[in-house]
C-alpha cells in the first residue's frame, strides 16, 4: 500500500481507505483491509455504521486511521459536540482522527461550525478536521472561518464517470494542502466488472485498459482517481476478495496513454 500525506499535516494516510456506507460484512472485510494497509476507515453518524467500525477494529485500534462525520443538520456548535461524544460512544473509542462535516449547511454560521470543530480538537477527542461535499467556496468560507487549525481534507465525488471536480475543486485544493477524499469512486460498482460493468463502449475501453496491465476493471477505476495529485480513494465492499481486489489497485501507475485512452472514453 502507498501512502500520501494528509493535506499539509505530515501525517501519511493510505492511498486506499475503506467506505461503509451501507456497509454489512460484519468484521472480516475491513480487518482484511487492515491487514493490507488499508487503514483509513470512513464512517459518518448518518450510515450507522460507526458500530460496526467499532467492533472491526477492536484490538487494531492502533493501526487505525478512523474517519467519521456530522450530519449537515447537526451544525450549531452544541449539536456538533454532542454527535462527536455519540459517535465517540459508537465506536467505543475516545478519539476520531478525522472528523467531517457532512455537507454545509447555509442556515448556520460557519464560523460556529468551524468553532465547535476546533473545540473539539483542544479537548483531544478529535485530531483533524475535514469536511464532505463542499465547493471551493464553501471550502474557502469554512477556512476563513478556522482561528487555529487546517481543513485537511473535502470529501467528494470523484470517479472516471463524474469528473467535474477536475475543473476548480482538485487544483484548489493542490494549491491549498487539502487532500481530496474521493467517494464512490467505484460508482457504485458500476465499474467494477462482472455482470454491472457499463454496457457500452466505456466498459470495453475499461476491460481492454485491465486486460493490459493484467488488473481487474475495479482496480483499473480506482488507480485512475489515484493518478490525480492529492486525492485518495475510499471503496466500499461487504465482500473479503473484493476488499482484496480493490487494495491490489495501489503500488503501480497506469501508463499516460492509458490514463488518454481512458479520459477520451469516460469525457469529463
Ligand atoms: N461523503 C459523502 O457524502 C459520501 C457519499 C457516498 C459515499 N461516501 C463514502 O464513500 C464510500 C464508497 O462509496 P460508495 O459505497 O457509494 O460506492 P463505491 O465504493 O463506488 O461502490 C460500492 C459498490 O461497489 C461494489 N464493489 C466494491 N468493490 C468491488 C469490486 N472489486 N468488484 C465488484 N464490485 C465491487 C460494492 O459491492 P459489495 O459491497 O457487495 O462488494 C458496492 O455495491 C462509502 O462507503 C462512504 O464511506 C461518502
Amino acid at each position: 500500500m502507498e501512502y500520501r500525506e494528509l493535506g499539509g499535516t505530515g501525517e501519511m494516510v493510505p492511498e486506499i481507505g475503506l467506505g461503509t456506507w451501507k456497509y454489512k460484512g460484519g468484521p472480516e472485510p475491513l480487518q482484511k483491509g487492515i491487514e493490507l494497509g488499508a487503514t483509513l476507515i470512513d464512517t459518518a453518524e448518518m450510515y450507522r455504521t460507526e458500530d460496526a467500525v467499532g467492533a472491526a477494529i477492536k484490538g487494531r485500534r492502533g493501526q487505525v486511521f478512523l474517519a467519521t462525520k456530522v450530519l449537515g443538520s447537526n451544525l450549531r456548535r452544541d449539536a456538533v459536540i454532542r454527535a462527536a461524544e455519540n459517535s465517540l460512544r459508537l465506536l467505543d473509542d475516545d478519539v476520531i482522527d478525522l472528523y467531517q462535516i457532512h455537507w454545509s449547511n447555509s442556515g448556520v454560521p460557519i464560523a460556529e461550525t468551524m468553532g465547535a470543530m476546533e473545540e473539539l480538537v483542544d479537548r483531544g477527542v478529535v485530531r483533524y478536521i475535514g469536511v464532505s461535499n463542499f465547493s471551493v467556496a464553501e471550502l474557502k468560507e469554512a477556512q476563513r472561518a478556522m482561528t487555529k487549525y487546517p481543513v485537511v481534507s473535502n470529501q467528494v465525488l470523484y470517479n472516471l464517470k463524474r469528473r467535474e471536480i477536475e475543473r476548480d475543486l482538485i487544483p484548489y485544493c493542490v494549491d491549498n494542502d487539502i487532500t481530496v477524499i474521493a467517494y464512490t469512486p467505484l460508482a457504485d460498482g458500476s465499474l467494477a466488472g462482472r455482470s454491472r460493468l457499463l454496457p457500452d463502449k466505456r466498459g470495453s475501453v475499461l476491460e481492454q485498459v485491465a486486460h493490459e496491465v493484467s488488473k481487474t476493471p475495479a482496480q483499473v477505476a480506482l488507480n485512475w482517481c489515484l493518478s490525480r495529485p492529492n486525492v485518495i480513494v475510499i471503496p466500499k465492499s461487504n465482500s473479503v476478495a473484493r476488499t482484496v481486489e480493490n487494495c491490489a489497485a495501489s503500488g503501480w501507475s497506469l501508463s499516460p496513454s492509458q490514463l488518454a485512452t481512458l479520459e477520451e472514453a469516460f469525457p469529463i
